[in-house]
């Protein structure tokens, strides 16, 4: 399948970079996917991948290059909320008295007024996310009360009440029990059954081939997009760790 996009381009990164200061975190970064897909991001730990997702969410400005979503510019989606961003590390105080149900009940404040007034499908939205990642018994908990994966799962539950047609989630497993990983990669799987696409970062490499369609090994730039068990070859890995080591080739240096 190589780099070819299978169905409408949903995503579409074109030679983006971003810098941090005199860090570069993306260098001429370009990735399509298509829409139904489930995209795993692996990389090591610094190769941009928390950037792609702030790049795209528009938390982040690209030095240079162009993003777009559904074809037009990505400020038109995130406005009607089709984009739904579980980030690695929520900004959130947890001692606030914010319980689970509240938080999931954010991602419907896209399609509410004003006044922020929830409507019967706005909860039954919230319930239906809450008994998917599993936490109905949680909903009325304050946040601060929850473990780390509990946690997690609540931000995953706020990305699925949205209803979005693209979801980026950025590490969604680290601190998250087994049982708890399979039960949100089968919601994941169905939502992009039933048209969304999902990009995900994610750490656990052997669970990619049955959670993802295709994947792209990161470093700063993609260095191969292919299918999950292509990617996963050693000699394909290898890759991310010769281009982190960045050793000059002595062949060419010879005279
Ligand atoms: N806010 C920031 N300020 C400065 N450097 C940053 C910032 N965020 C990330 N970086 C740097 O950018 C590079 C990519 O980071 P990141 O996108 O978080 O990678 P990953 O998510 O793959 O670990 C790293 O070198 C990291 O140290
Ligand atoms: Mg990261």
């Amino acid at each position: 399948m190589g780099s070819s996009v299978v169905g409408e381009p949903v995503v579409e990164v074109v030679d983006v970079t971003v810098r941090y200061g005199d860090v570069v975190a993306l260098r001429r970064m370009s990735l399509s996917v298509g829409a139904g897909r489930v995209c795993g991001i692996i990389g090591m730990n610094g190769s941009g991948k928390s950037t792609l997702f702030r790049t795209i969410t528009g938390l982040v400005r690209p030095d240079g290059g162009t993003v777009r979503l559904f074809g037009a510019d990505p400020a038109r989606s995130r406005r009607f909320g089709e984009v739904a961003y579980v980030p690695q590390a929520e900004n959130v105080d947890w001692a606030f008295p914010l319980r689970v149900r509240d938080v999931v009940m954010m991602g419907r404040y896209g399609r509410m007024g004003r006044l922020r007034r929830a409507r019967p499908a706005d909860r039954e939205a919230v319930a239906a996310a809450l008994d998917q990642v599993e936490l109905t018994e949680l909903g009325g908990r304050q946040i601060g009360e929850l473990s780390g994966g509990q946690r997690k799962r609540v931000f995953v539950a706020r990305g699925i009440a949205q209803d979005a047609r693209l979801l980026l989630l950025d590490e969604p497993f680290s601190g998250v029990d087994r049982a708890s990983e399979a039960t949100i990669s089968a919601l994941l799987r169905r939502r992009a059954e039933a048209g969304a696409t999902v990009l995900i970062a994610t750490h656990d490499l052997p669970a990619l081939p049955s959670l993802a369609d295709e994947a792209v090994l990161l470093h700063q730039r993609v260095l191969i997009h292919d299918t999950p068990t292509e990617v996963l070859r050693p000699e394909h890995l290898a890759l991310a760790f010769s281009a982190s080591s960045a050793v000059p080739d002595e062949s060419t240096a010879r005279g």
